[in-house]
């Protein structure tokens, strides 16, 4: 629901990572001999970056996914056949969060101890069904879903403030599981065996100061990405980019090393200007870059050649 205010509150500034979004599915669509059969979607939501003029027609059955059992009254106005799935793809993080709230309370240094340990066990991870399947926008969420439960669970035990002053050492005790709940994802992607995959989500954030904006007047963001220059930004910006994806880097050795019977086909980026300066309460504004990753079964490019 929050996402759905905010999407209506800065539509302006999303419109560009919507259209881009469906766009590369469009590419995807028209680029790929789909047999027409299932097509699930991860993170499917309320469909509010689904391309369902292109994809709907092409599959006879849809697989939807998502946590979230509100998205199931919007799924029930498709005109197609849904599997409604409603959990937790990461098969963790709800898991996690539950042992804390009910485990042992322990000191602070124990705590983060604790939370230091978690990690995401080989074959956890939701394994999709269908002959494609389409990760929207999910995968970087796993850990934000994660840092959010772990910080509300932190300052109700520690106190806000103190959660607040000691930020850096328990941002750092949550990165080893970070890091397996994206390796895991990759892996369940392999496991599950579609021919073809289309993983769209958050590579990088930036935070920046100095250019204010209005949430109904929109204006460029004061960054730009390219691929030969990577960020460039306006001089009165102050900036700072971090992974949006903890200790993977997705390009082609990771895809080798996760899912080596599939092949990277095309790649394209985009940046999300997610929350502008002035918009909110924060005192800086944010910039997402969004990659979007097409892969295909190994198996599959040998019956093509
Ligand atoms: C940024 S939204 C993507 C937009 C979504 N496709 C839409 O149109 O509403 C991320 C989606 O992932 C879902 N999500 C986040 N963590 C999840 C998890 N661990 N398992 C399943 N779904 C998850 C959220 O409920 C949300 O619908």
């Amino acid at each position: 629901m929050g996402l759905e205010r905010r999407a209506r509150m800065l539509a302006p500034f999303w419109a560009e990572h919507m259209q881009r979004t469906r766009s590369a599915q469009a590419r995807w669509a028209v680029t790929t001999d789909f047999r027409g059969q299932w097509l699930t979607v991860l993170g499917a939501g309320r469909l509010l970056d689904f391309n369902r003029t292109v994809l709907l027609p092409r599959f006879a059955n849809l697989q939807l996914v998502d946590a979230d059992r509100l998205c199931l009254h919007v799924w029930k106005h498709l005109p197609k056949p849904v599997e409604p799935v409603s959990v937790d793809i990461s098969g963790c993080v709800d898991k996690w969060l539950a042992s804390l709230k009910k485990g042992k309370q322990q000191p602070w240094a124990e705590t983060l101890e604790t939370i230091r340990g978690k990690r995401a066990p080989q074959g956890s991870a939701y394994r999709a069904g269908g002959e494609a399947v389409l990760s929207l926008n999910v995968l970087s969420q796993l850990q934000i879903v994660w840092q959010d439960g772990v910080e509300e669970y932190l300052q109700k035990r520690f106190g806000h403030d103190f959660v607040k002053s000691h930020e850096l050492e328990w941002l750092d005790a949550l990165r080893p599981a970070g890091q397996t709940l994206v390796e895991q994802h990759l892996a369940a992607l392999e496991r599950a065996a579609p021919t073809y995959v289309l993983l769209i989500t958050d590579v990088e954030y930036l935070e920046y100061k100095g250019v204010p904006y209005q949430a109904d007047h929109w204006a460029p963001p004061p960054v730009e990405w390219t691929e030969e220059d990577g960020w460039c930004a306006e001089t009165e910006v102050d900036c700072e980019v971090s992974p949006a994806l903890e200790g993977v880097a997705l390009n082609a050795d990771t895809f080798a090393e996760w899912m080596p019977s599939y092949r990277l086909t095309w790649q394209e980026s985009w940046l999300w200007h997610i929350a502008p300066l002035g918009t909110g309460p924060e005192q800086y504004g944010k910039v997402h870059r969004v990659g979007a990753f097409a892969l295909e079964a190994r198996e599959q490019n040998a019956r093509a050649d």
